[in-house]
């Protein structure tokens, strides 16, 4: 894991004949403003991260303070009014198939089966598989996620984290480099999310993809990510990195140790300090 400061500091080195990063994801002093009829709406403001290859990143801030707006920069469907959004080094200024995106909604299409639905993907990123090629793929991915036997079924005769299961498995079937993953789990009870999480572990161990989580939940975040970004209010800038490296597979009892009582502390401190509620 890379956090911006060192990056910086380190700079690009030479391997394999070329000049290269370690970090997958760059966005350096981005500055974005939506112009409406009443004016302009200033959103990010000289943001600056960077998230390594492999790594996954969860990113926390007040509601409306701009995640959103960051996750459609880097997936090339905005282009900051200033700074530089790049993905290994190169510049994003139009939407890539190499990122894979999953909402809080999982927008399944009723018509398809969930098999044909995780399918889409590959129906429309340009590959070389064949038909049965890309249904073993799409299998493999929901046996993964728990849900062999659903491949069938309709959206509407599944639950609501089975439909989010089947959402993840779309978001990654043709293996994205990229993973944003936009409060994905936010509209799921407290045991089904739980579930995800674990979800989230195995897909993490068997696909290579670097991961930017948007989250309200800092226990989620804490609980999945490397490196947690804390924005603060609007127009938002990174107001504390806290480095939670994976060492290994996690468990959720991990949540309950003093360790994590701790950085739960720091990210509830920072939270209110970005919605203004208590001084830095
Ligand atoms: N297309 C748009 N046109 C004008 N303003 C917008 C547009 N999209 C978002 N905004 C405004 O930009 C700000 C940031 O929106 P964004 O959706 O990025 O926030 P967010 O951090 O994802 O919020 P939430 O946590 O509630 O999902 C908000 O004030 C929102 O009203
Ligand atoms: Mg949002």
């Amino acid at each position: 894991m890379l956090n911006t400061a060192s990056a910086l500091a380190r700079g690009p080195f030479f391997a394999s004949g070329a000049w290269m990063t370690e970090s997958l994801i760059d966005i350096a002093h981005v500055t974005h403003a939506y112009q409406t009829e009443t004016g302009s709406v200033p959103v990010l403001n000289d943001l600056t991260l960077s998230c390594a290859e492999g790594t996954f990143t969860a990113v926390v801030g007040p509601s409306g303070c701009g995640k959103s707006t960051l996750t459609r920069l880097i997936a090339g469907l905005m282009i900051p009014d200033e700074g530089v959004v790049s993905l290994h080094g190169e510049r994003v200024t139009s939407p890539r198939s190499t990122v894979g995106m999953a909402f809080q909604n999982p927008v399944l299409l009723e018509w398809r089966t969930i098999l044909d639905n995780v399918l889409l993907p590959l129906e429309i990123v340009p590959n070389a598989l064949s038909r049965k090629d890309r249904e073993a793929r799409a299998m493999d991915l929901l046996k993964l996620v728990g849900l062999e036997g659903f491949e069938s079924k309709r959206p509407s005769e599944l639950s609501g984290g089975m439909r989010q299961r089947a959402s993840l498995c779309r978001a990654i079937v043709h293996r994205p480099e990229v993973l944003i993953l936009d409060e994905p789990f936010g509209a799921l009870d407290a045991f089904t999310r739980e579930d995800l999480w674990q979800t989230m572990h195995n897909l993490r161990a068997e696909e290579s993809f670097t991961c930017l989580l948007i989250t309200h939940d800092l226990r989620e975040s804490v609980f999945l990510a490397d490196q947690v970004i804390v924005l603060s209010g609007r127009p938002a800038t990174v107001q504390y990195t806290l480095d939670n490296p994976m060492s290994g597979p996690r468990s959720l009892d991990e949540l309950y140790t003093p360790e994590a009582a701790e950085k739960l502390a720091i990210l509830r401190h920072e939270i209110q300090v970005a919605q203004g509620r208590e001084v830095a």
